[in-house]
């Protein structure tokens, strides 16, 4: 990984952060994608202070705003024309009221899958000019929450529930990497998706109140952040994964999705949905 730049969302805390440091302890330029100023300097200092590479450097973005998130993809492709590995990672539950973004969305539809899709079509042309680019979705088995999804209903305004959003989502996510590798056959750039685990961040703790206490509850039997990192810089590394494209992976290995997730029809029509909501082409 000497020198290969990788580009993380939301790699200030959790998942994000422990795998900006492996990555980083293995000589790649760490390109750190956050909305907190603060944060991230200090998740840099950290990754700096642990591995002596200081070839880390932050842009700051709110993934809940298209316009800001085009911004910083153009931002990051203009200063890396070449980009090794994309990790969309960062994520959100919202409590238990439903918000609404800027552009009119549903806040965890706008984060967890506008986020991905906005930055990574902004940041495609660099993954492309890289001799083997991977892009690595950081996804859930929470999208196994949701059954039949309406993709007429994406946004809510009818039977929203935070977990029913999250699960969206995240099936969402699946759905992107599904059709982002379809088209991307024959690119030699692999995009696959990530279940971390139940893993013990600042995730949800500030969400819906049965999360909440289930997550403090549970903490000791979660896994570390750390942990919850490994099959992501699994992805992000090793070469046995170099032509596997388009899966869903947990633990290290590939895994099965939910029957929802296996549509590929669907995929492509939230292709068209988000190209139209993000007004691209
Ligand atoms: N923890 C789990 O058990 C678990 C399980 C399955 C999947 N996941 C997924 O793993 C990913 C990482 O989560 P985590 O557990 O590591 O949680 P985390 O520690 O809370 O990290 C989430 C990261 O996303 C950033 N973020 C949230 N909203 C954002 C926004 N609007 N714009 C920009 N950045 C934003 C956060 O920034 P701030 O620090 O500024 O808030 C933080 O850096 C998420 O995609 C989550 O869905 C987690």
């Amino acid at each position: 990984m000497q020198n290969k730049i990788c580009v993380i969302t939301g790699a200030n805390s959790g998942i994000g952060f422990y795998t900006a440091l492996a990555l980083a302890k293995k000589g790649a330029k760490i390109v750190m994608v956050c909305r907190n100023d603060q944060k991230a300097e200090a998740a840099k200092k950290d990754i700096i202070d642990q591995t002596q590479n200081d070839k880390i450097e932050i842009f700051l973005a709110d993934f809940a705003s298209i316009a800001e998130t085009k911004s910083v993809a153009k931002e990051v492709a203009a200063k890396y024309p070449v980009i090794d590995v994309l990790i969309n990672n960062a994520g959100f539950i919202a409590k238990k009221y439903r918000e609404i973004t800027i552009d009119g969305l549903e806040k965890t539809f706008a984060v967890n899958h506008m986020g991905y899709f906005v930055f990574t079509h902004g940041l495609l042309d660099a993954v492309k000019a890289a001799p083997q680019g991977r892009i690595i979705n950081v996804s859930s088995e929470a999208h196994k929450f949701v059954r039949k999804v309406d993709l007429t209903n994406l946004q809510l305004t009818r039977g929203y529930s935070s977990l029913k959003a999250y699960g969206i989502s995240k099936l969402c996510n699946i759905w992107f990497t599904q059709e982002l590798a379809r088209r991307l056959e024959g690119s030699g750039i692999t995009v696959n998706a990530v279940h971390p685990g139940a893993v013990s961040t600042n995730f949800g703790l500030d969400s819906v109140p049965i999360f909440e206490t289930l997550l403090k509850l549970g903490r000791r039997f979660l896994l570390t952040a750390e942990q919850g990192a490994q099959t992501s810089i699994f992805l992000a590394t090793n070469p046995e994964v170099r032509h596997i494209t388009g899966e869903y992976f947990s633990k290290s290995q590939i895994k099965a999705v939910s029957r929802d997730a296996r549509d590929d029809a669907k995929a492509k029509k939230l292709w068209q949905l988000s190209l139209d909501i993000a007004g691209l082409i």
